[in-house]
């Protein structure tokens, strides 16, 4: 069981850890977010530490201004081509269409695989309303499956035991890009003669046995969230790994027209031919995306040394604690999109979180289960009990991480994470 330190001095006193790597400068001022404060010992208020701050890239008012100026604000501008040849380069899918949201991206998916009612698509219970939302959209049953305590993503046994006659996709999240065994994910798709989309929001950079996230699927979906690796305020992208589904995603993308074929100037005129919506970004959008892509690898440089601080500086204070953090299988290369650590007990996390916020710390939970959610129970199915799905979201506790954080920022949450010490046995 953890506990707070009585008097949480140590949070304030503690300076950084002498024992951990220092490989940034600590010259970049501390924001303040928001006007609530806590203070140090001698009283002099601390700005809280967010749990995520938007990544500011270097070109985005340069590249918003040339849009304005441009006159091109509408969608498909040469900020899509440019924007959408950097993803394809990222993820190694040459067939990638922006959308409007990671949300507009699992829609366009669920539409390209025409599911419909009476079929069922199996799901993580563990994960974001619109990993489900999308699915249910068309009329078919998502079915909350468990995930894997290892890996926070969906567990493949759990998923081929909700099998049945009527499952049409099998929707995996990589959560915090990481990647559940995708040998035997495919190999189990494949016997059951399913299709596999990877919700990897989370993903982007992340690989499975050196192969990257979003590769594995028919179809993928990338969110562009002002949370996400890289973010553009909403943004999203559907990776297309068959391409035979390209057109008609076009299609669905842009009103139900062909207007991407007429744009391309393949046909002289457009029309509404299927059914559709408007699921492409407008270029202002993509112009602040395409400065974050072109800063990609700054950004996880930052983040990676970030995760790695807190994974070194946090190993000791886990074992004496009885927390476990988190620790990617193997083959996972994941893309420092979260570090989380899992309190021995749902009460020790409530404590923690107390405790962290108290000392401005922005740390925080995750998903509620879908299975037990209300238009999970509404419009889903749970054939078996998900219990490591429940037992994970009770106890994890995930720490602020975003690029920009200064090492004192860094810091200040290991030495307030210190803080919260093991109880006596
Ligand atoms: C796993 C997962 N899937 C899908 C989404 C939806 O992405 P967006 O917010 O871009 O619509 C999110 C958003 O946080 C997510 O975490």
């Amino acid at each position: 069981m953890l506990k707070a330190n009585g008097e949480q001095r140590g949070l304030t006193a503690s300076g950084p850890d002498p024992s951990r790597p220092r490989t940034r400068s600590d010259t970049r001022p501390a924001q303040v977010i928001g006007r609530a404060t806590c203070r140090n010992l001698k009283g002099v208020p601390r700005p809280p530490i967010p749990y995520s701050q938007p990544y500011r890239a270097p070109h985005e008012s340069e590249y918003l201004e040339q849009v304005l100026s441009s006159g091109w604000t509408h969608g498909d501008g040469p900020f899509t081509k440019r924007a959408s040849a950097l993803l394809a380069g990222l993820t190694g899918c040459e067939s990638v269409l922006l959308t409007g949201s990671g949300t507009h991206a699992l829609e366009l998916a669920s539409w390209l695989l025409e599911i419909g009612p009476g079929d069922e698509v199996i799901v993580p219970s563990f994960t974001f309303s619109t990993t489900a939302a999308s699915i249910v959209m068309t009329g078919a049953t998502p079915v909350f499956v468990d995930i894997d305590p290892a890996t926070g993503s969906l567990d493949i046994g759990a998923a081929e035991a909700a099998l049945t006659e009527r499952t049409k996709a099998v929707y995996v999240v990589h959560y915090g890009g990481v990647a559940p065994d995708m040998d035997l994910l495919t190999a189990m798709a494949a016997r059951a003669e399913i299709q596999i989309v990877e919700d990897n929001a989370h993903g982007l950079g992340a690989r499975w046995g050196g192969r990257p996230c979003g590769a594995f699927g028919v179809l993928a979906a990338q969110s562009f969230h002002a949370t996400k690796n890289i973010q553009c305020g909403e943004g999203g992208g559907l990776l297309i790994n068959k391409a035979s589904l390209r057109e008609r995603a076009e299609i669905l993308r842009e009103k139900g027209t062909d207007r991407s074929r007429f744009l391309r100037g393949e046909i002289d005129k457009y029309s509404w031919i299927d059914r559709g919506s408007s699921y492409l970004p407008s270029e202002l959008t993509v112009a602040v995306l395409t400065a974050q892509l072109e800063d990609f690898d700054t950004i996880q440089r930052q983040r990676h040394t970030i995760w790695s601080t807190y994974a070194q500086s946090l190993e000791t204070w886990a074992k004496q604690s009885g927390a476990t953090l988190m620790s990617p299988p193997p083959k996972v290369e994941h893309p420092a999109h979260v570090f989380y650590l899992l309190t021995p007990d749902a009460e020790s996390r409530t404590a923690m979180l107390e405790h962290l916020r108290a000392a401005g710390v922005g740390a925080t939970f995750h998903y509620i289960p879908l299975h037990s959610s209300v238009a999970g129970q509404r419009f889903g199915r749970t054939p078996n009990p998900c219990p490591a799905t429940d037992d994970f979201a009770s106890r994890i506790v995930r720490l602020p991480l975003w690029p920009g954080m200064t090492d004192s920022q860094v810091d200040r949450v290991i030495s307030s994470v210190h803080d919260f010490e093991p109880a006596a046995p």
